[in-house]
């Protein structure tokens, strides 16, 4: 394998696997991204340009797919629509990417026949109660909650017709939640680091009793890699790192890690059908491909990710403001559980707006 074709590569989980392959192979890489408000060219800048060709331009454009996937080795799929809260108050760019996009691709890696590797969630697989202790498996039946996971489900259902019904040789990962450098500030943990900066307090839906299995994005990669190059065709693999934790608690970690008190955030609206738990049990990933992560220590990560919050404010600064408005015009509304007699301030205490 000497070129790949990156989907999505100048988002954030995208962005992560491109510098990880520019630093651990010798591959050629050449990202397709239609630099939506996620995507951003600057994530990708001072990167060897010997090695990577940056192409402006949609998944669903099937002339310039044809032509990219002809010349590629190999194609990693993360082009999508990708934040839930986005699905709920527009779903269908949602359903032209995720699923048109996807067969776009399909059918290009099926004329020239080249290898395949879709990205996927965990939230295909829906949620689990808070007080079971199963965690989702290869087996676990699909049962999507909302646009966003339904869409991406679909997706990994035609790639699995694709490898059964015209012989595709693909592979399919289902990673759990990912943090890191380079994440939009609409997700959860870099909105909640960006608040603080700003002197906001951090915005918690509902109680903050869900739990999210968070993985660092370089681990995401590295297991990615692995899939691509010793993956069995066909197969599907969950990726996570034992990184379960509540919402409650990642934002009073984010609150104490930045010299906060842990109880200065909000409560706001709870998202619909907001799922409770994912899990994810790695253990085919571990004892087939013998992937181990070497970023599980989550209190490390966390402070690694807001030190480059901290230091990269102009990769951010943009998307602020354009995003807590979206949260605004969504009916976004402090809302205190009764059980909870808080204080309603705007601001981190001491901090000015
Ligand atoms: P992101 O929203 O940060 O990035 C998506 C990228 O895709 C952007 O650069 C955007 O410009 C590009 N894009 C969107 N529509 C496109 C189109 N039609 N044509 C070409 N490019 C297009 O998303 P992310 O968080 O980096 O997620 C990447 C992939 O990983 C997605 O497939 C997502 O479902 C999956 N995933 C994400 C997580 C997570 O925690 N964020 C976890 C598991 C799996
Ligand atoms: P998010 O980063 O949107 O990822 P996903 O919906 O794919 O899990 O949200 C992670 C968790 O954080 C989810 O349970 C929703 C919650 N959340 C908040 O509590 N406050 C916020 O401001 C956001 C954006 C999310």
């Amino acid at each position: 394998m000497q070129r790949i074709l990156v989907t999505g590569g100048a988002g954030f989980i995208g962005t992560n696997f491109v510098h990880y392959v520019l630093n651990h192979t010798d591959y050629q890489v050449t990202v397709l991204d239609k630099l939506t408000y996620a995507g951003n060219e600057s994530s990708l800048f001072g990167l060897p340009e010997k090695r990577l060709t940056f192409v402006h331009g949609d998944i669903c454009d099937s002339a310039l797919v044809d032509s990219l996937v002809g010349e590629a080795d190999a194609v990693v799929h993360y082009a999508a629509e990708s934040h839930n809260d986005n699905s709920l108050s527009n779903p269908l760019p949602f359903l032209e990417t995720n699923i048109m996009g996807t067969y776009v691709l399909l059918e290009a890696v099926r004329k020239h026949g080249k290898r395949f590797h879709h990205i996927s969630t965990d939230e295909v697989y829906g949620d689990l109660a808070l007080d079971e202790p199963q965690r989702f498996t290869e087996h676990t039946p699909y049962n999507p909650s909302s646009p966003y996971s339904s869409t991406k489900a679909g997706s990994d259902l035609l790639v699995r017709a694709w490898v059964r019904s015209f012989g595709v040789e693909a592979t399919i990962s289902n990673c759990s939640n990912n943090y890191g450098p380079f994440q939009h500030v609409e997700k959860f943990i870099p909105r909640q680091i960006t608040n603080i900066i700003d002197g906001v307090r951090p915005k918690l839906y509902g109680s903050g009793e869900n739990v999210r299995d968070w993985i660092h994005a370089d681990d995401h990669s590295a297991a990615v890699l692995l899939i691509l190059q010793r993956g069995g065709l066909g197969e599907t693999y969950l990726i996570g790192a034992d990184g379960e934790k509540n919402n409650k608690e990642v934002i009073e970690a984010i609150l104490v890690g930045m010299g906060c008190s842990a109880d200065d955030y909000d409560h706001v609206t709870d998202r619909p059908g907001h799922d409770l738990r994912y899990a994810i049990d790695p253990s085919k990933l571990r004892t087939e491909l013998g992937w181990t992560p070497s970023k599980a220590d989550f209190a490390a990560g966390l402070a690694e990710t807001i030190d480059w919050y901290r230091n990269n404010e102009n990769w951010w600064r943009n998307q602020k403001a354009g995003t807590e408005a979206k949260y605004f015009a969504a009916g976004e509304q402090l809302h205190v559980p009764d059980s909870l007699g808080l204080q309603l301030s705007p601001t981190i205490h001491g901090q000015g707006a």
